[in-house]
């Protein structure tokens, strides 16, 4: 077969790599993105991506360029002296300077310092299999807690107290910053500050087990006084059952053990193994940000917690049948 470089070919390969270069470029864009970034570290970390991309672009068209000139000057046209210094000056003395100013760059960037200062809030979150706790502190002193969901005031600092007590996990939110281990025995720290109001994701950097991947969360930010307003509601103890659907659903939840790993504030339920489900149904997902927030998902989640979740520690519970599930649903989505 005959594989010369061809106008045609040239045209066919230019335009292969731009559909991968614009494919690729899409999947960075979005609610989970380091290239839009929603925060003061985010922006950070996206300028020194954007320095080392530029830095990286160049050494590699003068890498290019050597290669060229290897490839057309004749080895009698060459002068060695010329090419001593090519070997000293693009060999040691560029790189040497380009990755010290880098390292200075970068080094330049490291938070360390701002964790002293004191934030706005304290926020924290523990890494379980396959969850996150999730700790505020209200104004009063008190602690409410939640899971899989964050939120966050705009234009404020929040330091996040980040701890696990099972194996490690790394707690990210690619939109407001890096990613922090969340290490047993150990409390990391890290400061967010969110400079844009929406909806973002996060999700578990680490690979900590089965379900690594269906370990994710949602982070809304926004207006301060929307938040305060929210929390306040999460302190709250749980509504009660508005319909007959839904006492019949906290009635099964009480007898079939969940109340054992669940606590639901405001009732007899105090279990500390699974999340709070206090407010459950005011949360934007299900099971760490696997399944819509739904009645629909509430069924689909009891009753096949393992397949959606491989290895989950809560067992499927479709021994309680359709009608059961349904009052169950009723029930814990009513739970704003
Ligand atoms: Cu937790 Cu990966």
């Amino acid at each position: 077969m005959d594989w010369t470089w061809t106008a045609k070919r040239r045209r066919q390969f230019c335009r292969g790599a731009l559909a991968t270069c614009s494919l690729t470029m899409s999947a960075c864009a979005g609610s989970q993105s380091i290239l839009e970034p929603a925060g003061m570290q985010a922006a950070s970390i996206a300028k020194l991506f954007w320095w080392m991309f530029g830095g990286g672009a160049l050494v590699w068209i003068l890498v290019v360029a050597a290669a060229l000139y290897v490839i057309k000057v004749q080895p009698g046209e060459r002068q060695v002296r010329k090419d001593q210094w090519l070997i000293v000056g693009g060999g040691i003395l560029f790189p040497a300077a380009v990755l010290s100013a880098l390292l200075v760059y970068g080094l330049s960037l490291m938070p360390h310092s701002r964790l002293n200062e004191q934030a706005d809030l304290n926020v924290n979150v523990a890494g379980e299999q396959w969850w996150w706790r999730v700790q505020y502190e209200t104004t009063e002193g008190e602690v409410v807690e939640l899971a899989n969901e964050i939120r966050l005031p705009v234009d404020k600092s929040a330091l996040f107290n980040l701890t696990s007590d099972n194996v490690i996990h790394s707690f990210w939110i690619p939109s407001l910053g890096g990613k922090v281990d969340m290490i047993p025995g150990r409390t990391n720290q890290m400061l967010l500050e969110p400079t844009r109001t929406g909806i973002f994701s996060g999700a578990c950097a680490e690979y900590c087990g089965t379900s690594h991947t269906f370990m994710r969360f949602r982070v809304q930010v926004m207006k301060q006084q929307a938040f305060e307003h929210w929390l306040t509601h999460q302190a709250q103890p749980a509504r009660p059952p508005a319909t007959a659907a839904a006492s019949e659903g906290l009635r099964i939840f009480m007898s079939n053990g969940c109340a054992t790993c669940h606590t639901i504030r405001g009732t007899d339920a105090s279990g500390r193994l699974g999340p709070d489900l206090t407010h459950v149904g005011s949360r934007l997902s299900l099971a760490a940000g696997t399944l819509p927030m739904a009645p629909a998902s509430f069924v689909s989640w009891i009753d096949h917690t393992r397949n959606i979740k491989p290895g989950a520690d809560m067992p499927p519970f479709a021994v309680l049948g359709e009608d059961k599930l349904d009052a169950l649903a009723a029930y814990l989505s009513g739970l704003e």
